[in-house]
Protein backbone atom coordinates (compact mmCIF):
# COMPACT_ATOMS: atom_id res chain seq x y z
CA UNK A 1 0.00 0.00 0.00
CA UNK A 2 2.83 2.44 1.11
CA UNK A 3 4.67 2.49 -2.29
CA UNK A 4 1.10 3.46 -3.83
CA UNK A 5 0.98 6.82 -1.89
CA UNK A 6 3.14 9.59 -3.27
CA UNK A 7 5.84 10.61 -1.04
CA UNK A 8 8.44 12.88 -0.05
CA UNK A 9 12.12 11.07 0.48
CA UNK A 10 14.14 12.51 3.16
CA UNK A 11 17.63 12.83 3.42
CA UNK A 12 17.66 9.83 5.50
CA UNK A 13 16.09 7.94 2.91
CA UNK A 14 13.03 7.63 4.50
CA UNK A 15 9.70 8.20 2.95
CA UNK A 16 6.91 10.71 4.02
CA UNK A 17 3.49 10.40 2.81
CA UNK A 18 2.72 13.91 1.00
CA UNK A 19 -0.67 13.19 3.32
CA UNK A 20 -0.78 12.52 7.05
CA UNK A 21 -3.30 12.11 9.27
CA UNK A 22 -3.31 15.50 12.07
CA UNK A 23 -4.42 15.02 15.43
CA UNK A 24 -4.45 17.98 17.21
CA UNK A 25 -7.14 17.86 19.15
CA UNK A 26 -8.27 14.12 18.43
CA UNK A 27 -9.22 12.51 21.70
CA UNK A 28 -10.23 9.27 23.27
CA UNK A 29 -12.57 7.30 21.28
CA UNK A 30 -12.99 9.95 18.53
CA UNK A 31 -9.11 9.47 17.72
CA UNK A 32 -9.75 6.12 17.70
CA UNK A 33 -12.37 5.43 14.99
CA UNK A 34 -11.23 8.45 13.22
CA UNK A 35 -7.08 6.71 12.99
CA UNK A 36 -9.36 3.11 11.85
CA UNK A 37 -11.11 5.03 9.02
CA UNK A 38 -8.11 6.62 8.30
CA UNK A 39 -5.88 3.19 7.58
CA UNK A 40 -8.50 1.98 6.20
CA UNK A 41 -8.70 5.26 3.34
CA UNK A 42 -4.80 4.39 3.07
CA UNK A 43 -3.54 6.91 5.27
CA UNK A 44 -0.24 5.52 6.60
CA UNK A 45 1.20 8.87 7.80
CA UNK A 46 0.20 9.78 11.24
CA UNK A 47 1.11 13.25 13.19
CA UNK A 48 0.82 13.47 16.81
CA UNK A 49 2.99 15.01 19.80
CA UNK A 50 3.03 14.65 23.35
CA UNK A 51 0.93 17.22 24.26
CA UNK A 52 -2.01 16.13 22.33
CA UNK A 53 -2.52 13.81 24.80
CA UNK A 54 -3.43 11.17 22.28
CA UNK A 55 -0.53 8.71 21.60
CA UNK A 56 -2.20 5.99 23.74
CA UNK A 57 -5.14 5.98 21.73
CA UNK A 58 -2.75 5.92 18.82
CA UNK A 59 -0.98 3.07 19.66
CA UNK A 60 -4.09 0.84 20.63
CA UNK A 61 -4.90 0.99 16.85
CA UNK A 62 -1.60 0.57 15.60
CA UNK A 63 -1.01 -2.32 17.82
CA UNK A 64 -4.07 -3.80 16.70
CA UNK A 65 -3.27 -3.24 12.87
CA UNK A 66 0.49 -4.82 13.16
CA UNK A 67 -0.26 -7.69 15.74
CA UNK A 68 -3.42 -9.08 13.02
CA UNK A 69 -0.69 -8.41 9.78
CA UNK A 70 -2.97 -6.11 8.36
CA UNK A 71 -0.49 -3.80 7.68
CA UNK A 72 3.72 -4.06 8.51
CA UNK A 73 5.79 -1.55 10.39
CA UNK A 74 7.68 -0.35 7.36
CA UNK A 75 4.33 0.81 5.69
CA UNK A 76 3.84 3.67 8.53
CA UNK A 77 5.19 6.83 8.91
CA UNK A 78 4.70 8.01 12.24
CA UNK A 79 6.01 11.59 13.88
CA UNK A 80 5.30 12.80 17.38
CA UNK A 81 7.53 16.21 19.07
CA UNK A 82 9.22 16.80 21.98
CA UNK A 83 7.19 19.05 24.17
CA UNK A 84 8.09 22.35 25.29
CA UNK A 85 8.28 20.79 29.12
CA UNK A 86 10.87 18.39 27.58
CA UNK A 87 13.19 21.09 26.13
CA UNK A 88 16.52 20.67 27.80
CA UNK A 89 19.32 18.11 26.96
CA UNK A 90 18.87 15.87 29.96
CA UNK A 91 14.81 14.87 29.38
CA UNK A 92 15.24 14.32 25.62
CA UNK A 93 15.21 10.88 25.88
CA UNK A 94 12.73 9.91 28.55
CA UNK A 95 10.13 12.23 26.67
CA UNK A 96 10.67 10.01 23.61
CA UNK A 97 11.08 6.63 25.72
CA UNK A 98 7.56 8.07 27.24
CA UNK A 99 5.85 8.85 23.39
CA UNK A 100 7.43 5.13 22.21
CA UNK A 101 5.68 3.13 25.45
CA UNK A 102 1.98 4.74 24.55
CA UNK A 103 2.73 4.17 20.81
CA UNK A 104 3.93 0.94 21.39
CA UNK A 105 6.41 1.36 18.87
CA UNK A 106 10.02 0.81 19.39
CA UNK A 107 11.14 3.65 16.82
CA UNK A 108 9.15 6.59 15.42
CA UNK A 109 9.95 7.62 11.87
CA UNK A 110 10.36 11.59 12.57
CA UNK A 111 11.09 13.19 16.25
CA UNK A 112 10.28 17.09 15.64
CA UNK A 113 11.45 19.49 18.43
CA UNK A 114 8.17 21.30 18.80
CA UNK A 115 8.90 24.51 19.59
CA UNK A 116 11.79 26.52 19.73
CA UNK A 117 10.44 27.60 23.11
CA UNK A 118 11.49 26.17 26.57
CA UNK A 119 8.69 25.67 29.55
CA UNK A 120 9.70 24.27 32.95
CA UNK A 121 8.19 21.02 33.41
CA UNK A 122 5.35 20.37 36.27
CA UNK A 123 5.60 24.55 36.68
CA UNK A 124 2.09 25.37 34.80
CA UNK A 125 2.71 27.60 32.35
CA UNK A 126 6.19 29.04 33.63
CA UNK A 127 8.91 29.39 30.58
CA UNK A 128 12.37 28.03 30.98
CA UNK A 129 14.37 31.08 29.48
CA UNK A 130 17.35 29.30 29.21
CA UNK A 131 16.77 26.82 26.49
CA UNK A 132 19.49 25.73 24.85
CA UNK A 133 18.50 24.68 21.33
CA UNK A 134 22.57 23.13 20.58
CA UNK A 135 21.87 21.21 23.82
CA UNK A 136 18.50 20.06 22.96
CA UNK A 137 19.65 19.14 19.33
CA UNK A 138 22.63 16.95 20.67
CA UNK A 139 20.12 14.98 22.93
CA UNK A 140 17.71 14.73 19.61
CA UNK A 141 20.71 13.25 17.18
CA UNK A 142 21.92 10.83 20.43
CA UNK A 143 18.18 9.48 19.55
CA UNK A 144 18.73 8.48 16.27
CA UNK A 145 21.88 6.88 17.61
CA UNK A 146 20.28 4.87 19.95
CA UNK A 147 17.74 3.79 16.91
CA UNK A 148 15.04 4.94 18.49
CA UNK A 149 14.02 7.87 15.70
CA UNK A 150 14.81 7.50 12.61
CA UNK A 151 15.01 10.89 11.77
CA UNK A 152 14.77 14.10 13.16
CA UNK A 153 13.68 17.69 13.11
CA UNK A 154 12.09 20.77 14.14
CA UNK A 155 8.67 22.92 14.16
CA UNK A 156 8.04 26.06 14.37
CA UNK A 157 12.05 27.32 14.62
CA UNK A 158 12.48 30.73 12.26
CA UNK A 159 15.46 30.87 10.05
CA UNK A 160 17.65 32.35 12.48
CA UNK A 161 17.19 29.21 14.80
CA UNK A 162 17.88 26.96 11.49
CA UNK A 163 20.90 28.32 10.81
CA UNK A 164 22.31 28.14 14.60
CA UNK A 165 21.05 24.15 14.17
CA UNK A 166 22.82 23.73 11.13
CA UNK A 167 26.33 25.19 12.43
CA UNK A 168 26.63 22.59 15.23
CA UNK A 169 24.35 19.70 14.13
CA UNK A 170 26.11 16.18 13.46
CA UNK A 171 23.05 14.90 11.97
CA UNK A 172 21.01 17.44 9.72
CA UNK A 173 16.92 18.42 10.49
CA UNK A 174 15.09 15.89 7.46
CA UNK A 175 12.13 18.01 8.27
CA UNK A 176 11.08 21.37 9.51
CA UNK A 177 6.93 21.19 10.52
CA UNK A 178 5.45 24.91 10.33
CA UNK A 179 1.83 25.95 9.36
CA UNK A 180 1.90 26.76 5.92
CA UNK A 181 -1.86 27.57 4.01
CA UNK A 182 -2.59 29.55 1.00
CA UNK A 183 -3.05 32.71 3.06
CA UNK A 184 0.92 32.10 4.70
CA UNK A 185 2.85 30.44 2.18
CA UNK A 186 6.48 30.81 3.82
CA UNK A 187 8.22 31.16 0.80
CA UNK A 188 11.37 32.61 2.29
CA UNK A 189 11.36 29.83 5.01
CA UNK A 190 10.79 27.00 2.14
CA UNK A 191 13.40 28.47 -0.07
CA UNK A 192 15.65 28.53 2.94
CA UNK A 193 15.16 24.89 3.73
CA UNK A 194 15.21 23.96 0.20
CA UNK A 195 18.98 25.08 0.06
CA UNK A 196 19.64 22.92 3.34
CA UNK A 197 17.66 19.51 1.87
CA UNK A 198 15.50 19.82 5.19
CA UNK A 199 11.52 18.85 3.88
CA UNK A 200 8.70 20.84 5.04
CA UNK A 201 5.58 19.64 6.26
CA UNK A 202 2.78 21.82 5.92
CA UNK A 203 0.74 22.31 9.53
CA UNK A 204 -3.09 24.08 9.62
CA UNK A 205 -2.86 22.96 5.24
CA UNK A 206 -6.89 24.22 5.55
CA UNK A 207 -6.26 27.60 7.22
CA UNK A 208 -7.36 25.63 10.68
CA UNK A 209 -11.02 26.75 10.00
CA UNK A 210 -11.62 26.51 13.80
CA UNK A 211 -9.02 28.85 14.62
CA UNK A 212 -8.98 31.49 12.08
CA UNK A 213 -11.16 34.61 12.08
CA UNK A 214 -12.55 35.59 8.48
CA UNK A 215 -13.39 38.68 7.62
CA UNK A 216 -14.66 40.58 4.51
CA UNK A 217 -11.36 41.56 3.49
CA UNK A 218 -10.02 37.76 4.66
CA UNK A 219 -12.75 34.90 4.86
CA UNK A 220 -12.31 31.43 6.06
CA UNK A 221 -9.43 30.09 3.40
CA UNK A 222 -12.44 27.06 2.50
CA UNK A 223 -14.62 29.84 1.99
CA UNK A 224 -12.86 32.12 0.05
CA UNK A 225 -14.65 33.19 -3.11
CA UNK A 226 -11.32 31.94 -5.54
CA UNK A 227 -11.72 28.86 -3.56
CA UNK A 228 -14.81 27.62 -3.94
CA UNK A 229 -15.21 28.76 -7.56
CA UNK A 230 -11.95 26.48 -8.38
CA UNK A 231 -13.03 24.08 -6.51
CA UNK A 232 -16.64 23.89 -8.27
CA UNK A 233 -15.23 24.35 -11.80
CA UNK A 234 -13.04 21.14 -11.06
CA UNK A 235 -15.65 19.07 -9.80
CA UNK A 236 -13.79 19.26 -6.31
CA UNK A 237 -13.94 20.39 -2.92
CA UNK A 238 -12.61 23.44 -1.43
CA UNK A 239 -10.55 21.38 1.40
CA UNK A 240 -9.00 19.27 -1.89
CA UNK A 241 -7.80 21.88 -3.51
CA UNK A 242 -5.98 24.04 -0.88
CA UNK A 243 -4.53 20.64 -0.33
CA UNK A 244 -3.96 19.90 -3.69
CA UNK A 245 -1.97 23.39 -4.21
CA UNK A 246 0.68 22.63 -1.37
CA UNK A 247 1.20 18.76 -2.19
CA UNK A 248 2.39 20.41 -5.88
CA UNK A 249 4.54 22.87 -4.51
CA UNK A 250 5.72 19.29 -2.68
CA UNK A 251 5.04 19.66 0.79
CA UNK A 252 3.24 16.96 3.00
CA UNK A 253 0.29 17.65 4.22
CA UNK A 254 -1.41 16.93 7.50
CA UNK A 255 -4.78 18.09 7.57
CA UNK A 256 -7.10 16.73 11.10
CA UNK A 257 -10.42 15.85 10.84
CA UNK A 258 -12.20 12.92 12.98
CA UNK A 259 -15.14 12.79 10.57
CA UNK A 260 -15.35 10.13 8.26
CA UNK A 261 -16.66 11.89 5.18
CA UNK A 262 -14.22 14.46 5.16
CA UNK A 263 -11.30 11.94 6.43
CA UNK A 264 -11.66 10.09 2.99
CA UNK A 265 -12.41 13.87 1.00
CA UNK A 266 -9.07 14.83 2.33
CA UNK A 267 -7.22 11.77 1.16
CA UNK A 268 -8.42 11.67 -2.47
CA UNK A 269 -6.35 14.10 -3.66
CA UNK A 270 -3.71 12.32 -5.81
CA UNK A 271 -6.30 11.74 -8.97
CA UNK A 272 -6.19 15.40 -10.31
CA UNK A 273 -3.75 18.06 -10.69
CA UNK A 274 -4.49 22.32 -10.70
CA UNK A 275 -3.16 23.99 -14.15
CA UNK A 276 -0.09 26.42 -13.85
CA UNK A 277 -2.83 29.20 -14.07
CA UNK A 278 -4.80 27.88 -11.17
CA UNK A 279 -1.58 27.55 -8.92
CA UNK A 280 -0.79 31.09 -10.25
CA UNK A 281 -4.10 32.40 -8.78
CA UNK A 282 -3.83 30.97 -5.60
CA UNK A 283 0.30 31.79 -5.02
CA UNK A 284 -1.68 35.34 -5.47
CA UNK A 285 -3.98 34.99 -1.98
CA UNK A 286 -0.23 34.68 -0.33
CA UNK A 287 -1.05 36.95 2.79
CA UNK A 288 2.72 36.62 4.59
CA UNK A 289 3.33 37.25 7.63
CA UNK A 290 -0.49 39.05 8.12
CA UNK A 291 -1.63 35.72 7.30
CA UNK A 292 -0.34 33.34 10.00
CA UNK A 293 -3.00 31.97 12.28
CA UNK A 294 -1.03 30.23 15.01
CA UNK A 295 1.79 32.42 16.88
CA UNK A 296 0.65 30.67 20.26
CA UNK A 297 -0.23 33.89 22.05
CA UNK A 298 -3.46 32.92 22.87
CA UNK A 299 -2.43 29.22 24.30
CA UNK A 300 0.49 30.55 26.36
CA UNK A 301 0.28 33.65 27.65
CA UNK A 302 3.14 35.88 27.66
CA UNK A 303 5.47 33.33 25.07
CA UNK A 304 6.46 37.22 22.71
CA UNK A 305 8.70 37.05 25.89
CA UNK A 306 10.32 34.47 25.83
CA UNK A 307 14.31 34.88 24.26
CA UNK A 308 13.11 31.97 21.73
CA UNK A 309 9.74 32.93 20.16
CA UNK A 310 10.09 32.72 17.09
CA UNK A 311 8.03 35.02 15.12
CA UNK A 312 9.54 38.04 15.83
CA UNK A 313 11.52 38.52 12.54
CA UNK A 314 9.51 37.82 9.47
CA UNK A 315 10.15 34.77 8.59
N1 LIG B 1 3.71 21.63 15.02
C1 LIG B 1 2.78 22.43 15.48
O1 LIG B 1 3.01 23.33 16.30
C2 LIG B 1 1.38 22.25 14.97
C3 LIG B 1 0.45 23.29 15.14
C4 LIG B 1 -0.83 23.09 14.64
C5 LIG B 1 -1.17 21.91 14.00
N2 LIG B 1 -0.25 20.90 13.88
C6 LIG B 1 -0.58 19.60 13.23
O2 LIG B 1 -1.23 19.87 11.99
C7 LIG B 1 -2.52 19.28 11.98
C8 LIG B 1 -3.47 20.09 11.15
O3 LIG B 1 -3.65 21.40 11.67
P1 LIG B 1 -5.00 21.87 12.35
O4 LIG B 1 -5.72 20.68 12.88
O5 LIG B 1 -4.68 22.95 13.30
O6 LIG B 1 -5.80 22.57 11.15
P2 LIG B 1 -6.39 22.10 9.74
O7 LIG B 1 -6.03 20.71 9.41
O8 LIG B 1 -6.05 23.18 8.77
O9 LIG B 1 -7.96 22.20 10.02
C9 LIG B 1 -8.63 21.25 10.80
C10 LIG B 1 -10.10 21.62 10.87
O10 LIG B 1 -10.67 21.57 9.55
C11 LIG B 1 -11.83 20.75 9.54
N3 LIG B 1 -11.79 19.98 8.28
C12 LIG B 1 -10.99 18.91 8.00
N4 LIG B 1 -11.19 18.49 6.76
C13 LIG B 1 -12.13 19.28 6.22
C14 LIG B 1 -12.77 19.32 4.95
N5 LIG B 1 -12.46 18.44 4.00
N6 LIG B 1 -13.71 20.29 4.73
C15 LIG B 1 -14.02 21.17 5.71
N7 LIG B 1 -13.47 21.18 6.94
C16 LIG B 1 -12.52 20.24 7.19
C17 LIG B 1 -11.72 19.86 10.75
O11 LIG B 1 -12.98 19.57 11.30
P3 LIG B 1 -13.62 18.04 11.29
O12 LIG B 1 -12.78 17.22 12.21
O13 LIG B 1 -14.99 18.27 11.79
O14 LIG B 1 -13.58 17.56 9.87
C18 LIG B 1 -10.92 20.72 11.73
O15 LIG B 1 -11.77 21.55 12.50
C19 LIG B 1 -2.88 19.20 13.47
O16 LIG B 1 -3.97 18.35 13.71
C20 LIG B 1 -1.56 18.75 14.04
O17 LIG B 1 -1.37 17.36 13.82
C21 LIG B 1 1.03 21.07 14.33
Amino acid sequence: MSSRIPAITLHNGGKMPMVGLGTYKSRDDEIRQALNVALECGYRHIDTATVYENEVEIGDVLHEWLSSGRIAREELFVVTKLPMTGNRYKDVGRFLQDSLDKLRLSYVDLYLIHSPVGMKEHSKGEFDLDTNHEEIYKAMEEQVDAGKAKAIGLSNFNSKQIEKILKVCRIKPANLQVEVHVYHQQKDLRELCRGFDISICAYCPLGAPYMAKGSDECPILLQHPLVTSMAKRLGRTPAQVLLRFLIQNNMPVIPRSTNQKRLKENFKVFDFELCAEDMASLEALDRKGAGRIVDFKSLFEGIENHPEWPFNIPF
